[in-house]
């Protein structure tokens, strides 16, 4: 089994305890060194305490470092996992109350809070990659920062020999509810799925232990039962009713969840509370869960145990992680160059597509067929918009920022986009670019 150094940055985040977790009982390799790294020391404590209570706790022989120090954080490392947030909490909070005061669409990674966050993420992930390139640039970055499409297109521009893997867990989070709501195991099958991040559909999942494309059936079950939500919080239940409202409208593929935002904005404004919002809600639950925790344990660190468990998230970055150290050529959906494969859509997209992972990184597949023109046209006028925001922030261009908030599908028309864009400009401040 081989050992490996790993680097948390934004380790701070509510997910870090479950990643870590998944990590430290991988039977692949052996973690002999993790790196928790964060720019806000209060949270990195937390963390910290948090952390090294598991490893205690669990009896793992690791070297745990906690810091605030790049080069601390970075120097000789195998893999960073990258799962920053420009702005934290509180300004996703504003990226989803902003539109929604406008009547748009308020979300994190999608319509204009998603580009407000893109803004964001481009000037914030492009200084992490410099130093990630200073410190160690030996090592795999495994991103999964948002807004993916966005991020992966700007790193592409700017560092196009870097060594990093874009993944996004919202493909298998949907492949894991349809088993668990139909009884199907995910490991038995091979996906064609195209589109961008967050923007998507399957075209067929081939079941091998069937020996057939079980999509068909899987289709007609979403609509006659809906998916199985228990347990889950009320916003990700709602969003699997809508995501069955998607299937009985368009019944031909089984759609990312995420293009709720697109086909039915004005269905989501009704469903919002322009004055409490997903932002709120982690804010009040998985983050004021890490700060009672950690205080938790500073009060009491004979604690028996905490409440954190391995999870799917952590485990598609172990595996992604494992494929690369083996050469493994484990299959995974990422976010890459289309350059051919998706044949009728424009080859400079950033596109979501089945890839295999090994020792010399990403290899997309190249699907072999041509997408419908629903899809086709609805991703050509988002690839436009999103390439419009990365040009706005590489060219300091106002011009391009406000072509790119008119053409995103969530908005009406070019009055409504300049005064979100005006309004995000102000709320942003320096995390943004200065536009001209
Ligand atoms: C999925 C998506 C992520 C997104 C997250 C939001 O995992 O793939 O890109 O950040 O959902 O979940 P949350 O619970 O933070 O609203
Ligand atoms: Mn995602």
């Amino acid at each position: 089994m081989k050992s490996i150094k790993v680097t948390i940055a934004g380790a701070g985040s509510g997910y870090t305890p479950g990643i870590v977790l998944t990590l430290l009982n991988s039977d692949e390799f052996n973690v002999e060194e993790l790196r928790l790294y964060d720019i806000d020391p209060v949270r990195n404590d937390d963390m910290h305490v948090i952390i090294d209570f598991i490893v205690n706790n669990g009896g793992y022989d690791i070297e745990l470092i906690k810091t605030e120090d790049p080069k601390i954080a970075f120097t000789g490392v195998d893999f960073v996992f990258s799962q920053i947030r420009v702005g934290k909490m509180e300004m996703r909070e504003i990226d989803e109350k902003i539109p929604l005061k406008h009547g748009l669409v308020g979300q994190e990674t999608c319509g204009l809070g998603g580009f407000s966050y893109g803004m964001r993420s481009m000037k914030g992930f492009s200084e992490l990659i410099d130093l990630i390139q200073e410190y160690a640039p030996q090592a795999w970055i495994l991103n999964y920062t948002n807004p993916e499409t966005i991020v992966a297109e700007t790193v592409r521009r700017k560092y196009p020999d870097a060594k990093i893997v874009n993944a996004c867990d919202m493909t298998i989070g949907i492949e894991d509810l349809i088993c668990d709501s139909f009884d199907y195991d995910r490991k038995n099958w091979i996906q064609e799925y195209y589109g961008l991040n967050h923007f998507g559909w399957y075209k067929s999942i081939y079941d091998v232990s069937l020996g057939r494309d079980i999509m068909p059936e899987i289709l007609e079950k979403i609509q006659k039962q809906g998916f199985n939500v228990e347990g889950m919080d009320d916003s990700w239940a709602l969003t699997y009713e809508n995501m069955k409202k998607m299937v009985d409208d368009f019944p031909t593929h089984i759609p990312n969840n995420y293009l709720q935002y697109y086909l039915y904005p004005e269905m989501i404004v009704e469903q919002s509370d322009p004055n409490y919002t997903r932002a709120n809600e982690i804010m009040d639950g998985r983050l004021k869960k890490i700060k009672e925790t950690a205080k938790m344990i500073r009060e009491n660190p004979d604690l028996e145990g905490i409440d954190y468990e391995g999870n799917s998230h952590g485990q598609y970055i172990v595996d992604i992680a494992a494929s690369i150290l083996y050469n493994k050529n484990d299959r995974f959906m990422l976010i890459v160059p289309n350059m051919g494969s998706i044949p009728n859509l424009r080859q400079d997209a950033t596109v979501e597509v089945p890839c295999y992972v090994n020792a010399k990184g990403v290899e997309p597949i190249r699907l072999g067929f041509n997408i419908p023109d629903f899809h086709k046209g609805l991703m050509e006028a988002q690839v436009a918009s999103e390439k419009l925001l990365v040009d706005a922030y590489f060219e300091n261009s106002y011009q391009k920022a406000l072509e790119a908030f008119t053409l995103n599908q969530t908005v009406p028309n070019a009055k409504v986009a300049k005064a979100v864009l005006d309004d995000l400009i102000e709320a942003n401040g320096d995390y943004w670019v200065e536009l001209k």
